[in-house]
């Protein structure tokens, strides 16, 4: 950052003060940290009138709740989270058109989780966060953490992982990252928000070994380990009971298990009573007033609710507060807030998050003698900063990836030629109502509409005169969305015939699937003889990708989701537990877009109100992800953890001691290449004697090693033993079975290199 003028330097002085500040002082565990002002916040509570606290405990604008400004304590600025900050919103999510907002756009989650590194986590949430300080805000909506259920899910590409020690990992350093800068995490969706299908209204039956084991994992860690100081309720039901007011979820097992002394906030129109949300730990309404409000006053005012509960509630939010310092007025928004720093960190996770899937003939790198490029598919020239609703970036800048491939090129003296290859299907504001003005050409009405035969003819005329095609299929935001999940994972607009008549036309091709969730390869993969995964991918995506591809780095992702062979076989679909019945329609973003519908909240509501619930039960149980796949021994596209590199990696002999109450093991990992690349080693472990129901393996631990050519280092990988135990649904609690496990460590889920046993 450029210090050139005073109002900057206050700008960053106030940042790292508050950065500073906020992790030098250190007692107790990191929740209990929160609690250092109770005394002084109990006497403000005192001093407060009933009002004065319900107050605090709903909306007050779209993005804001209110402080006690009698007593000089400031209002809550909220920011969507989670991969950059949210341009300022007026009511309705309108956007206000400021100058100045522009933020960092990061890499999406499941790109971050493709780096599989923690360390690039944290500076991920440090990122945000500290753009966050630039904006004003306390609190951002994010990380998003849940697990990744499923493939369809339009919510996926925002989460990390299928699996929970994966995400884990990530949830803890973001969340300390961004606290770190001084503006508190919210943790979101707690918990079990796995589909967007009737996101509003789903009730998600689930057994309790299941969720701990598996959803509440990352939830968990990111309380504990990470100190997240707000925790968001999800929409869904769980058990019977709205997340906003699930007393198991939030009262039993965040405040009493974890220790959580932080503050609830529901998801935006996830409240859902004034009685079941102050008793089911609910803090914070978002956004209205009617639960949270005259309510609120009139159920103490009459005896049912006891004020002490308002007090604990108006306690846990003070203690945020407190923790996270009020940036003044004249201090926020003086500058951008995407800043160079921030950039070059979005810049990095997209150089360690692009996955070689396939590289069967050698394809990638682009080889020396190629002088003329066929860039062909109209992804190649998407930007994905915007869409997908609340998680769209106002970016300050974004490279797509024919930019990226352009800029690089010229420097080799490489000439690109681009054809859009097919259409792309965007989905029309208004959910659904016809949207009015010019027909585009290059937009498709549906999803399933074949091939644009004059849009094919151009691209294969490019193909055949070049020598070589990267071909840019996958979905877009409009596809993969909050709101809704995807009917299938089919490549969409006719993709599998282009990609199949370009090589025909010229085999040297390498495909990039631009999305954020996996995708049907079935049909493409023959035509494909290299496959890059290349995300939704932050501001300098483009840059990154090109980087890749014309081998100035090696790729150096790993997929932190399976890529089924077909959707049929992931374990929702095959246990039959889902789609499930009901409208299917996301009615609470319904509810935000009033414009679209022509419709009024209350009609809305009431139309809600008269639907039957749906029901989600996760059959599979905690069978997730690869963990079925691996179990049920069903084949699939590409393995949880795959990813190639540029070189090969020779795994040595492991070695195996238990230290204290964690597990170590070593072993010595060269790199068998010519040039500089990273391998993220992963650990797996396999139960040989157990009592109860196992998955066949399950990730323990993992790490990405950097190694020079030729290079070999010794790693050490560790977990704690604690880690073995199952959740036991009779005793409710977790044991540690005695008994023998193997450990194995490779390359992949899939690419085991070598193993070990032990007691
Ligand atoms: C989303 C949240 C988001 C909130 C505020 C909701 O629709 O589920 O992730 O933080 O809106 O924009």
């Amino acid at each position: 950052i450029n210090l050139q003028s005073t109002t900057m330097k206050r700008v960053i002085l106030f940042v790292a003060a508050c950065a500073l500040g906020f992790s030098c002082s250190q007692p107790q565990s990191l929740q209990d940290r929160l609690t250092i002002h109770d005394k002084e916040i109990n006497e403000i509570i005192a001093q407060m009138t009933l009002e004065e606290k319900v107050e605090m405990m709903h909306s007050k604008t779209i993005m804001s709740s209110e402080g006690v400004p009698r007593l000089g304590i400031q209002d809550i600025k909220y920011a969507d989270g989670p991969f950059g900050v949210r341009e300022e919103v007026a009511d309705g999510f309108r956007p206000k058109g400021w100058s100045l907002d522009s933020a960092t756009y990061f890499p999406t989650g499941s790109a971050l989780a493709a780096t599989w590194s923690p360390e690039l986590a944290y500076d991920y949430g440090n990122g945000i966060g500290v753009e966050a300080r630039l904006r004003g805000k306390d609190i951002m909506l994010g990380p998003a953490i849940n697990i990744q259920r499923l493939p369809v899910g339009g919510r996926t590409y925002e989460y990390f992982s299928e699996d929970p020690i994966l995400a884990a990992a990530l949830a803890v350093q973001y969340t300390l990252g961004m606290q770190d800068a001084g503006t508190a995490a919210c943790v979101k969706h707690y918990a079990l928000n796995n589909q967007e299908t009737n996101r509003g209204t789903v009730n998600v039956i689930v057994d309790e070994r299941t969720m701990r084991e598996i959803y509440l994992k990352p939830f968990e860690a990111a309380i504990k380990e990470g100190g997240a100081m707000c925790v968001m309720p999800a929409y869904n039901k769980v058990n019977g009971f709205y997340c906003s007011e699930n007393a198991h979820l939030n009262n039993e097992i965040l405040r009493d298990e974890w220790g959580f002394k932080g503050m609830t906030v529901s998801d935006w129109g996830g409240t859902h009573s004034t009685m079941g949300a102050a008793l089911g730990g609910l803090c914070v309404q978002m956004t209205g007033d009617n639960y949270f409000g005259q309510a609120l006053i009139d159920s103490v005012r009459n005896g049912a609710l006891d004020e002490a509960v308002v007090d604990a509630k108006v306690r846990e939010i003070l203690r945020l507060r407190f923790a996270i310092e009020p940036v003044p007025e004249d201090v926020a928004n003086t500058i951008m807030t995407s800043q160079p720093e921030t950039q070059k960190i979005a810049y990095e996770i997209a150089q360690k998050s692009i996955v070689l899937l396939k590289n069967e003939a050698g394809n990638l790198p682009i080889a020396k003698d190629v002088k003329k490029i066929a860039v062909i598919g109209q992804n190649a020239v998407l930007t994905t900063a915007a869409g997908g609703i609340g998680e769209g970036v106002k970016t300050l800048y974004e490279i797509s990836p024919l930019e990226g491939i352009q800029a690089r090129a010229e420097k080799a003296g490489v000439e690109v030629v681009y054809a859009p290859g097919y259409k792309n299907y965007q989905m029309r504001m208004g959910w659904g109502r016809p949207s009015a003005g010019p027909v585009n050409p290059l937009v498709a009405n549906s999803i399933d509409e074949p091939a644009d035969p004059a849009l094919l003819a151009e691209a294969v005329a490019l193909a055949k005169d070049a020598d070589m095609v990267i071909f840019f299929g996958g979905t877009n935001k409009s596809i993969e969305t909050e709101g809704s999940d995807r009917k299938n994972i089919d490549l969409p607009c006719g993709q599998n015939e282009v990609i199949k008549a370009l090589y025909e036309a010229n085999p040297n091709v390498a495909t990039v699937l631009i999305s954020g969730g996996p995708t049907d390869l079935r049909y493409l993969a023959p035509y494909s003889p290299a496959i890059v995964q290349g995300w939704w991918n932050g501001l300098e995506g483009g840059t990154a990708l090109a980087e890749v591809l014309f081998g100035d780095i090696a790729p150096s992702g790993k997929l932190p989701f399976t890529f089924p062979l077909k959707l049929e076989d992931s374990p929702a679909y095959a246990t039959g537990s889902f789609p499930g019945e009901g409208s299917g329609e996301d009615l609470f973003t319904l509810m935000y877009r009033l414009d679209a519908t022509g419709y009024t909240r209350e009609q809305i509501q009431e139309y809600i109100a008269s639907l039957p619930d749906p029901v989600s039960e996760y059959r599979e149980g905690i069978l997730v992800g690869y963990r079925w796949f691996d179990t049920k021994d069903v084949p699939v596209m590409y393995a949880f953890g795959h990813g190639l590199s540029y070189v090969d990696f020779e795994y040595g002999a492991l070695t195996c001691k238990q230290k204290k109450d964690k597990i170590q093991v070593s072993f010595d990992l060269k790199n068998l290449g010519n040039m500089e690349a990273d391998e993220v080693a992963q650990l797996y472990v396999k139960r040989l004697d157990s009592k109860v129901e196992r998955a066949e393996k399950e990730l323990e631990a993992f790490e990405r090693v950097a190694l020079k050519a030729g290079e070999t280092k010794n790693v050490t990988l560790e977990f704690p033993v604690s880690e073995l135990a199952h959740w036991d649904n009779e005793t409710n609690g977790w044991v540690l079975e005695p008994g023998k496990i193997e450990i194995l460590v490779g390359s992949a889920s899939n690419d085991i290199r070598q193993s070990i046993h032990t007691e």
